[in-house]
C-alpha cells in the first residue's frame, strides 16, 4: 500500500458537497482575514505550530474536512474480502459507531473472517465464507464493501446491486471495458450508490490541488506531468511476488496500479481524455536477470542474500514490510515470518517468479482541447507516493504528494499548502494520505441522504479513467496511439 500521510488541518468542516466548502472557506477566510479568491494567508494557520511555518511564506489554508459525519441513521454494511481493504475501510465502524455498522462478513479465509467477525461483533450466522454464500442470502445489509481480488469484483458487484445493494467498489472495478460499462449500466437500473475507491480524491492533499486549480489560481491547465513512484521494495512485494503479479489474473499494472492516477490526472484536467500513447517492458524481474547461483528462495542461502535490494529476508524480516499479508495470531515473531517466506510465494527470488507486470510505464495522454499529459508509473525509486506538475496559463503547482506550491508568473507569488493530516487525531492511521477514510465517510453521507453527488469517485467518473486505462494498454502492446471511446460511455441520468 502507498500510505502517505499527507499534510493537513481538521477544521472540523463536515457534512456538505462543493457548495458548502466553498461557503465554509468564505467563512474560515473572513475569520482569519484572507483573501476568499485565493484562500492564501502569510500567517500560521491555526492548529498548525508556529514552529512549523516559515516566514515569509504565504499558505494556502484550504479547509479539511473531519472524518465523522453525521447521518440521520446508522448504516449497515456488509463486508465481502476481509483482508487488507475491507479491514481498511471497516475501520471506520470502530471510529464512528453512529454512521457504520459492520454487521455480514465474507471470506474464504477463515482467520480474517473470523478477525472481521469478532472485531464487529458480527454473528455465526452473518459469516460467510465465498462471496457467493452472502449473496444467496439475500440482502443482509444496507451497503457492501466489495474488496476482492481485482478478478472478483465484476461478478458480486452486478449481483448486489440487483439485491439493492450500495457499494464501496474496490477497483479496479473490473477486468474489461465492457464489464466496466456493463456495472455503469446495472447502476442507473438500479439506482445504486457506488463509490469506487479512487481514495486518492478524497485525500486532504488531492482536494487541495484540485481546489487550487479549480480557483484558478495557475489560469487554464495546459498541461500535467504526473509521475507514480512505486517504491523498488513495494513492487517486488505486490507485483512481482504478491497478489498482482499477473496481468491475466488480475489487470495490467497501469489498471491494477495506476488507475489511481489516470483518474487523479483527468480530475485535474477536467476534459475528456481523447488519445493515448503507452512504452513500458518489464525489464528486471525475469529469470534471464537471475544472479549466478540464486536459489528459489531468499531463504536457501542465497550468496546474493546480503547485497540483494529484493531480499525477502531484508523486506520482511528485517525492514519488516507488508507485515499484514501474513496471517499471524500471536504476532511477527522472527521464526514465523521467516516459515512464511520458506512456504509463500513472498520468500521466491524475484526473478524466479511467474510475473508479468512492467516494471515501467510511460504515457502521453491528449485531452478534448489539447491539455496534455505525462505520466510515469516508476518500481525504481526509494520512495513512493505522487509526484506532479500541473502547468496553466497564468501559473505553475508543484507537489510531492505531502504538500505543494503554487507560482503566480505574473506578481511572482509563492503560495503553499502543506497541512500535516498526521496531526490530526481523527485522520492518524488513515491511509492514502486519510482518503481511505474519507471515502467511507463521503459516501456513508451519500447513502443516507441518496445523493451521489457527495461521492467524487463515481462509477461513471471511474468508468471514464479505466477507459483511459485500457486505451494505454491497448497502445503499449500495439506500439500505436489509442483512441479512448468516452463516448460509448452512456450519458449520466
Ligand atoms: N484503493 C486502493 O488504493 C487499493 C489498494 C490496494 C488494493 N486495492 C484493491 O483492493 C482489492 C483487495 O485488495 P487487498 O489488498 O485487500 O487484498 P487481500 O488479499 O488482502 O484481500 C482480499 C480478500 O478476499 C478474500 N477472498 C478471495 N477470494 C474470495 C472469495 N471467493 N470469496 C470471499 N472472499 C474471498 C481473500 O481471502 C482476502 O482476505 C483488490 O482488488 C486490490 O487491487 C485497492
Amino acid at each position: 500500500m502507498e500510505a502517505n500521510p499527507e499534510s493537513c488541518q481538521n477544521t472540523g468542516d463536515v457534512r456538505f458537497g462543493r457548495r458548502g466548502f466553498l461557503k465554509g472557506m468564505l467563512l474560515a477566510c473572513g475569520a482569519a482575514g484572507i483573501s476568499p479568491e485565493t484562500g492564501s494567508r502569510s500567517v500560521s494557520a491555526a492548529g498548525v505550530p508556529d514552529g512549523a511555518r516559515e516566514t515569509g511564506v504565504e499558505y494556502l489554508d484550504y479547509p479539511v474536512k473531519g472524518l465523522d459525519c453525521s447521518l440521520s441513521r446508522q448504516i449497515t454494511v456488509a463486508v465481502v474480502g476481509a483482508g487488507g481493504r475491507g479491514s481498511t475501510y471497516a475501520r471506520y465502524a470502530e471510529r464512528f459507531p453512529a454512521a457504520m455498522k459492520i454487521v455480514a462478513v465474507s471470506d474464504i479465509n477463515p482467520y480474517r473472517r473470523k478477525r472481521m467477525a469478532s472485531a464487529h461483533g458480527i454473528p455465526a450466522d452473518r459469516q460467510f465464507g465465498d462471496f457467493h454464500e452472502i449473496l444467496a442470502a439475500g440482502r443482509t445489509a444496507d451497503a457492501m464493501v466489495i474488496a476482492l481480488p481485482d478478478n472478483l469484483h465484476y461478478e458480486p458487484a452486478m449481483a448486489a446491486m440487483a439485491q439493492g445493494y450500495d457499494l464501496i467498489l474496490e477497483k479496479p472495478m473490473a477486468q474489461t471495458e465492457q464489464e466496466c460499462l456493463d456495472l455503469l449500466k446495472r447502476q442507473r437500473e438500479t439506482g445504486s450508490i457506488v463509490g469506487v475507491c479512487h481514495v486518492l480524491r478524497y485525500a486532504p492533499y488531492f482536494q487541495a490541488l484540485k481546489s487550487a486549480i479549480d480557483d484558478g489560481l495557475i489560469g487554464d491547465v495546459v498541461s500535467v506531468q504526473h509521475m507514480e513512484p512505486i517504491e523498488y521494495a513495494h513492487m517486488a512485494h505486490s507485483y512481482v511476488r504478491g497478489n498482482w503479479h499477473d496481468s491475466k489474473a488480475t489487470t495490467p499494472i497501469i489498471l491494477a496500479k495506476s488507475c489511481h492516477d489516470l483518474d487523479i490526472i483527468k480530475w485535474f484536467v477536467g476534459k475528456k481524455c481523447e488519445e493515448v500513447s503507452a512504452e513500458g517492458s518489464l525489464m528486471l524481474f525475469k529469470e534471464a536477470n537471475a544472479p549466478a547461483g540464486a536459489p528459489a528462495r531468499c531463504t536457501d542461502g542465497c550468496p546474493h542474500e546480503a547485497t540483494c535490494p529484493f531480499s525477502a529476508l531484508d523486506i520482511y524480516v528485517t525492514k519488516r514490510q507488508h507485515m499484514h499479508v501474513f496471517d499471524l495470531p500471536n504476532g511477527y515473531t522472527d521464526e514465523d515470518v521467516v516459515e512464511k517466506l520458506r512456504t509463500t510465494d513472498y520468500g521466491r527470488c524475484v526473478f524466479r517468479c511467474k510475473n508479468d507486470q512492467c516494471d515501467h510505464y510511460v504515457t502521453t495522454l491528449r485531452f478534448e482541447g489539447g491539455a496534455t499529459a505525462a505520466f510515469s508509473m516508476e518500481a525504481f525509486t526509494p520512495w513512493g507516493g505522487r509526484r506532479t506538475r500541473v502547468m496553466g496559463t497564468k501559473g505553475f503547482i508543484e507537489g510531492d504528494g505531502r504538500s505543494f506550491t503554487a507560482y503566480d508568473f505574473r506578481t511572482g507569488r509563492k503560495r503553499v499548502w502543506d497541512r500535516k493530516v498526521a496531526e490530526i487525531a481523527e485522520y492518524k492511521g488513515s491511509g492514502h494520505g486519510g482518503g481511505d477514510l474519507a471515502l467511507v465517510r463521503d459516501f456513508l453521507t451519500a447513502v443516507d441522504k441518496r445523493d451521489e453527488s457527495f461521492l467524487t469517485s463515481s462509477l461513471a467518473a471511474s468508468v471514464e479513467s479505466h477507459i483511459m486505462g485500457f486505451a494505454c494498454e491497448k497502445s503499449r502492446l500495439s506500439g500505436v496511439k489509442a483512441k479512448v471511446q468516452l463516448e460509448i460511455v452512456p450519458p449520466c441520468i
